[in-house]
């Protein structure tokens, strides 16, 4: 790339003949009516995931046409482009298999193409993060924005939404408390309108640690999907995109070790989804910020929970957005940040936060360090024998009474076979642990499995929790005592492989240990006779399963990292 070139003179497609690939460019932009006039002006480009496939994205054009006009009103030249979207209910096995490849599709899109700025929009699940992934790698200035929050439904004169009522409905249905009728009656109401879901799952932890980490413009988290907010926030973006291409910061120069600290104190706020522990250390890797799963337990210890919403506590985004969103929190959080840091606005997060005024009734959402809702820890990360390169709990959302437990393990091999949760020839009792194995990132991308359903028995006799580990992932809407992201997985002859029906483990969150109780010279045994499963044969399957690393890495590629 020839670095002085600027807009539609960027990365020149090569005939060996730099002026003819620029009088060529021109011709075909002309031909899509661009003028000269147009062709001086910084081009910023957008990235529209809009797809049928991706409901949560369903308002999304109407959010790309705000963008376009805040660049245009700042003056630059919008070009929108589309790069895969991962819709996380209509992908097979999961949309994390294909994170990385939207990572990279992304990140050599806006390589290859002629911009100055990028304008990234995301949303759903892990949408956002792969793009975070994609500006981490990238010299082009990033600005990203999220396509809101759906707002709540309601049922029976009831609040709900998806997904934590999503399955605490399910798990009623399946106990034989919720006849079919009623359970329908659910389904139409979880989702009322477009946007993500309005927990504080995956995307809206992930939407809220953007802009924690300076990558979205102060407020831009939490504003609902069908807002006049969520609009007015795009076309704010849009011009800010065009003052990043004039200033040439990118977003290596925003995402330092101090960024990622303050947003690792704000997922302990937040009790934020477990999956932004594999995604913040994917994007870390990136960015060539040392980062590591101790990180996030000596941050978990710090903070306490301050947030009130789903799944940990009882409100909605739309709660947290009334209450100021995460300016407001970060206000709450302002003597345990770092505030030199600076993000996309330029703007150190001293001098924003000397701006922010919470909303007379902020602390129903939002609580403060003097009087937290929770305490801190809410996400532990273990290690013992079961996982020797760690695992992750969110224990804000478990049964104390399990956090010190020992039973015999119940091995699944993969999703699949959980459907045998139900036989009663099993004899699973509450003391039981569930054990979901490959189903890590080698395994299959690393499915939201590991919050395996309990045996239907056990549900309709009223048990509502038991102690389930896994390498695979659970949703952040999910809740549980779930050992997740054991590491390494079973599919790289990880211990969890050598675990057999019987065998007891234990668990002792206070000790930060998940052990499997068998003998060393038992397991050698075991590992001889060990049959590893066969990678798929070829396709993005293949390159996945041979180069992606590990939970503990973010399942990110190895040769995608910043030190290869
Ligand atoms: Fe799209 Fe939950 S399914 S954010």
């Amino acid at each position: 790339m020839n670095e002085t070139a600027r807009g539609v003179d960027r990365n020149l497609t090569n005939y060996a003949d730099a002026g003819f690939s620029r009088y060529l460019r021109r011709a075909f932009l002309a031909s899509a009516g661009y003028d000269g006039g147009d062709l001086e002006r910084p081009v910023i480009g957008v990235i529209d995931t809009s797809s049928d496939y991706n409901t949560c994205h369903r308002d999304m054009p109407q959010l790309v046409e705000s963008v376009k006009r805040g660049v245009l009103e700042a003056g630059g030249l919008p070009m929108v482009f589309p790069t895969i979207s991962l819709g996380e209910i209509l992908l097979s096995p999961t949309a994390m298999l294909y994170r990385n490849l939207m990572a990279m599709e992304t990140e050599e899109m806006i390589r290859a193409q002629p911009m100055d700025a990028v304008v990234l929009l995301g949303g759903c699940d892990k949408t956002l993060p792969a793009q975070l992934m994609a500006s981490a790698s990238v010299e082009v200035p990033a600005i990203h924005l999220v396509a809101g929050s759906m707002l709540t439904g309601d049922w029976r004169g009831e609040r709900l939404g998806a997904c934590t009522d999503c399955r605490r409905y399910w798990a009623q249905h399946r106990a034989g408390d919720l006849d079919e009728q009623a359970i329908v009656g659910v389904r139409q109401s979880l989702c009322p309108t477009s946007g993500t879901c309005m927990v504080m799952g995956t995307a809206s932890t992930m939407a809220c640690l953007a802009e924690a980490l300076g990558m979205m413009l102060p407020g831009a988290a939490s504003p609902a999907a069908v807002t006049g907010a969520r609009l007015r926030m795009g076309v704010a973006t849009g011009r800010q995109a065009v003052a990043l291409a004039v200033e040439g910061r990118t977003a290596r120069d925003i995402l330092t070790r101090a960024a990622f600290e303050n947003a690792l104190k704000v997922l302990a706020a937040l009790s934020g989804s477990t999956n932004a522990v594999v995604h913040l250390l994917a994007i870390a890797g990136r960015a060539g910020v040392e980062l590591s799963l101790d990180d996030f337990d000596a941050f978990a210890k710090q903070v306490p929970l301050l947030v009130d919403c789903k799944p940990a506590g009882v409100g909605y985004m739309e709660d947290f957005d009334k209450a100021g969103g995460v300016p407001v929190l970060l206000k709450a959080l302002e003597g345990v940040l770092d505030l030199d840091v600076v993000g996309v606005d330029g703007k150190t997060l001293g001098q924003q936060l000397q701006t922010v005024e919470p909303p007379a009734d902020w602390q129903t959402t939002i609580r403060t360090l003097d009087a937290p809702l929770g305490p801190a820890s809410s996400l532990v990360v273990l290690k013992g024998s079961l996982a020797p390169d760690g695992a992750v709990l969110k224990k804000a959302s478990s049964s104390p009474h399990l956090h010190k437990h020992r039973g015999p393990a119940v091995v699944f091999d993969g999703p699949d076979d959980a459907a045998r949760v139900d036989d009663p020839a099993l004899a699973i009792t509450p003391e039981h642990v569930l054990v979901m194995r490959y189903a890590g990132p080698v395994a299959m991308g690393m499915p939201e499995a590991g919050s395996m359903p309990l045996p239907k028995y056990l549900a309709e006799q009223g048990v509502k929790d038991m102690v389930r580990i896994s390498d695979g992932r659970m949703s952040g809407t999910a809740y549980g005592t779930v050992v997740l992201h054991v590491a390494p997985e079973a599919a790289v002859g990880g211990v969890l492989a050598l675990v057999r029906d019987g065998d007891m483990i234990e668990l002792d969150v206070e000790a930060g240990r998940v052990d499997l109780l068998v003998e060393e010279e038992e397991l050698a045994r075991r590992r001889a006779e060990l049959v590893l499963p066969v990678l798929p044969k070829r396709g993005w399957r293949r390159l996945y399963g041979e180069r992606v690393m590990q939970a503990n890495y973010g399942a990110d590629l190895d040769f995608m990292r910043d030190d290869g």
